[in-house]
């Protein structure tokens, strides 16, 4: 596997499978990788020639306060675990050579689908997950691009942003990674003490629950109530419990296929899940 930190040094890299056709898969990560990165690996693997994976830790999509600074960065970790997986070149830039010491001055909003859910708790996120995504598909110019459906209103945004602007890219969303015990895998997981940790999978728990009750018939209104109730008697605070179609607009019933949102602290740390629950009449 090679390792890159800068644009040139990958179009160096990536040229001679341009120039052959070969068809280019690319992971865009943060870093830090767990299982859940490492099935996007796999997947873009089967599917492509050549398997690019970024790890950049991108400070515009990090609210103030939020835990850009924090942010696990274990790149030597991560760099044996791709070549493990079968990526070919890892790329890894500086936030120096993705911004420059310029003031970033081209936005892009998204509309509609980064409104709601993690857009309304996290002003600018999405904006900053659209520039960078950009950006980084500019440089790698994949064939196919894989995110993790854990980040399901991300995966939406990019899916918009790639139908919008017309890139030349097909976005592969690949199902969410758990712990045994039902935790979906992220890098903030790293942040739960212990007691935390074991409480962490009631998230998940609740979300089946509430997907059986579903479909016992109770009312989605109260079925989100019950989630909420039980996270708050477990020690969350919730952000948010929504129920949205597959398209992210709003429902009010159980009457067509649903995705159950929940984002919720446990001490410091901000966990999100969903579940895709299947209406049948
Ligand atoms: O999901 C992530 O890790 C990030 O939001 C992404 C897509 C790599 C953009 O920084």
């Amino acid at each position: 596997m090679k390792t890159e930190t800068t644009i040139q040094g990958l179009s160096a890299s990536l040229n001679p499978a341009r120039a052959a056709r070969k068809i280019i898969g690319f992971v865009p990560t943060m870093g830090n990788l767990h299982e859940g990165h490492l099935s996007l690996v796999r997947e873009a693997r089967k599917l492509c020639d050549v398997v690019v994976v970024s790890i950049f830790v991108n400070p515009i999509q990090f609210g103030p306060g939020e835990d850009f600074d924090n942010y696990p960065r274990t790149l030597e970790q991560d760099s044996h675990l791709l070549a493990e997986v079968g990526c070919d070149i890892l790329f890894a830039p500086s936030v120096e050579q993705m911004y420059g010491n310029r003031p970033n001055l081209t936005s892009i909003s998204v509309g509609e689908v980064s409104s709601g859910l993690c857009g309304a708790q996290r002003q600018g996120h999405f904006d900053g997950v659209a520039v960078v995504v950009t950006k980084l598909f500019n440089i790698v110019q994949p064939g196919f691009a894989f995110f993790g459906q854990k980040d399901y209103q991300q995966l939406m945004v990019i899916r918009q942003l790639v139908r919008d602007l017309n890139m030349p890219v097909e976005v592969i969303g690949v199902p969410i990674s758990r712990a045994e015990d039902g935790l979906a895998l992220s890098s903030r997981n790293g942040y739960l003490s212990d007691a935390e940790r074991q409480t962490a999978p009631e998230i998940y728990g609740t979300l089946k629950t509430a997907e059986e009750h579903l479909h016992q018939g109770q009312a989605l209104q109260d079925v989100l109530a019950q989630i909420r109730t039980s996270l708050t008697d477990a020690g969350f605070v919730v952000d948010y419990i929504e129920a949205r179609n597959p398209k992210l607009q709003m429902v009010d019933r159980f009457d067509q296929d649903l995705v159950l949102f929940v984002a919720a602290k446990l001490g410091k740390t901000r966990l999100i899940d969903n579940l895709q629950v299947k209406y049948s009449a």
